[in-house]
């Protein structure tokens, strides 16, 4: 790690001023919201998923490869960081510094939602600043279902992004006052996103995860990419429950389905015919990662862990910490006797708890 200078990587200042407008200030409420959530790990689902451990089948660490492909691209290491932010000064430093640790490491890594942008001009390089400090890595533009498809491409554009996130986030628009209340068009305006940009198009969730139809319905408007973002990790009912006066959602925490059981029901019995699946939400360690990647993940995405890294050690720390998931996602492949990811979908997996139940009432096991 001898390219890393002390405490100066990616140390990019934006005028504060630039933060005198509702959405500025609504994503400075995210970070520090999200932030919040980090500092009591949760429990969630993928602990109710275990590896049966056979003391014999290792392979040699060396044969591993951690490779993957998403998107039609290789990538080196199968676990990415998920959309957070930018459209605010603070938004900015941190988009500059997750990108400079994503071009020291070689993790693809997304922008959160480029809609600030394309409605105050001011705000683009708080994003562009993703490309400025990673010029050949795997970016990801993100929109949400609301946009055009003209702004779809401006968005791509910004960014000269490999492919674009649309984020589908229907429980924190309702839950979120300024929220957008009309969900009837989305299925439609995805369509034509998918059909006008020139990059492969990933339709995301934000925490609530994907049903299995849901998934079957986006396959059917021209959708080849999901990312299942479940629950288990950063809770954006609570987020925005909390940015209310009134508090009115209390009750919604834990509404969605896990990761594991949207990973369970995406792949069983039979994968959704033409449909690469990524998954994230509540990944808290390489072990979460690998049990995603068995599950039948391309690659996992990791939003909330990575944020708190970055927070509390800077680029520094979470180059370490991406370095060190690396090397452990590795030693966890060989321990199961997996040299691909491929491989890892013949492990023998045990689910139990409530994950069991709920998955035994889908119809999956
Ligand atoms: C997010 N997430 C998100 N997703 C998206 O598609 N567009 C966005 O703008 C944002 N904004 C955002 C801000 C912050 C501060 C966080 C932590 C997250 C959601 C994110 O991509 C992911 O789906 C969830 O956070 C679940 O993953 P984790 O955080 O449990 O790893």
């Amino acid at each position: 790690d001898s390219q890393i200078q002390q405490g100066q990587l990616g140390d990019v200042q934006f005028d504060p001023s630039l933060d005198q407008n509702p959405d500025s200030q609504r994503k400075n409420d995210h970070i520090r919201l999200a932030l919040a959530q980090q500092q009591a790990p949760k429990r969630n689902a993928f602990d109710d998923v275990r590896f049966l451990h056979h003391s014999l089948c290792a392979v040699d660490q060396a044969s591993v490869s951690t490779a993957t492909q998403v998107c039609g691209q290789d990538w080196p290491l199968p676990f990415y960081i998920n959309a957070m932010t930018g459209g605010s000064a603070q938004a900015g430093s941190i988009n500059a510094q997750l990108a400079t640790a994503a071009a020291l490491t070689g993790l693809a890594m997304a922008t959160g939602s480029q809609h600030a942008a394309l409605r105050r001009p001011e705000l683009e390089p708080t994003f562009t600043t993703v490309r400025d400090h990673n010029p050949n890595g795997f970016v990801f533009a993100n929109v949400g279902p609301t946009v055009s498809p003209e702004q779809a491409v401006r968005a791509v554009k910004m960014l000269a992004a490999s492919a674009l996130q649309i984020h589908i986030n229907p429980v924190q628009e309702a839950v979120m006052t300024e929220g957008d209340r009309d969900y009837g068009s989305w299925p439609e305006r995805i369509r034509a996103i998918a059909a006008a940009v020139p990059v492969p198009v990933v339709v995301k969730e934000v925490g609530f995860g994907l049903s299995r139809p849901t998934i079957e319905l986006l396959a059917t408007l021209g959708v080849n990419t999901v990312d299942i973002s479940g629950r288990g990790g950063t809770d954006f009912a609570v987020i925005e429950n909390e940015r209310r006066v009134d508090r009115a959602y209390w009750y919604m925490d834990n509404w969605g389905l896990s990761t594991v059981l949207a990973l369970l029901g995406a792949s069983q019995p039979l994968p959704v015919q033409g449909v690469e699946l990524l998954a994230s939400g509540g990944v808290r360690s390489p072990l979460d990662v690998v049990k995603a990647l068995a599950l039948g993940a391309q690659a996992v995405g990791v939003s909330g862990h990575f944020l708190a890294t970055l927070t509390a050690g800077g680029v520094e720390g979470l180059v370490d910490e991406i370095n060190d998931w690396a090397r452990q996602v590795r030693a966890l492949m060989s321990l199961l006797g997996a040299r691909t990811v491929a491989d890892l979908r013949r492990s023998d997996l045990l689910v139990t708890g409530s994950t069991a139940e709920e998955a035994n009432l889908l119809g999956v096991d």
